[in-house]
């Protein structure tokens, strides 16, 4: 069935070179109010969403997701913006990371359908449940008690992906 929403589903890659110049405001709320209409579990909109496009921060963040990843590489590609994802502890809400995961996966398939590259980023439940990070959570004015779930780099795509992984023989199975 031809579908532009379905094409982008299926055309989306995550990004992992990114030009140098900022997206647009435009672009950005768009991308993050994307996010906004993902379902939540009983509609309580629990995710937490924060762009950061302050390169002293942004600094910050890649160093502290560096430390944990080991490797000496920025992890968000150079993204000109990131999007942070956060949630209630799954102790108290249980749907905390499915809400999360589905904001962020929103977010990424909007960022294609506008022509900009996004890559989710990993890392963010250890940066953000260390002692730093949980007072960088609190200078982003988020309340006390969340955890991280994702991050994207976001930014426009200096290079895209050629190949793509066929999906995985009987990925889907229908059962009648
Ligand atoms: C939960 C999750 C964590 C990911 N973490 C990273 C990451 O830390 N760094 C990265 O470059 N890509 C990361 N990715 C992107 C995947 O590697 C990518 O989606 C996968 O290889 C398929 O490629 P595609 O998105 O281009 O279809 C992550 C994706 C998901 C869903």
């Amino acid at each position: 069935m031809e579908n532009p929403i379905i094409t982008a589903l299926q055309t989306r890659r995550s990004i992992r070179k990114y030009k140098p110049e900022q997206i647009t405001d435009e672009e950005l709320k768009t991308v993050l109010e994307a996010g906004t209409w993902a379902p939540t579990g009983m509609g309580y909109q629990d995710p937490w969403i924060i762009a950061i496009q302050d390169p002293a921060l942004m600094e910050r963040i890649s160093r502290m997701n560096r430390e944990i990843w080991g490797r000496d590489i920025d992890p968000f590609y150079g993204a000109p913006t990131y999007v942070l994802v956060f949630g209630s502890d799954p102790k108290k809400w249980a749907n905390s990371v499915y809400d999360g995961a589905l904001v962020l996966g929103n977010m990424m398939n909007a960022a294609h359908a506008i022509g900009l590259g996004s890559c989710w980023i990993n890392r963010e439940r250890e940066m953000f449940s260390s002692e730093e990070g949980k007072a960088l959570m609190k200078e982003l004015g988020l309340p006390e008690g969340l955890v991280g779930i994702g991050a994207l780099a976001l930014g426009y795509p200096a290079s895209f992906p050629q190949t793509v992984k066929p999906r995985k023989e009987n990925y889907y199975r229908i059962i009648k």
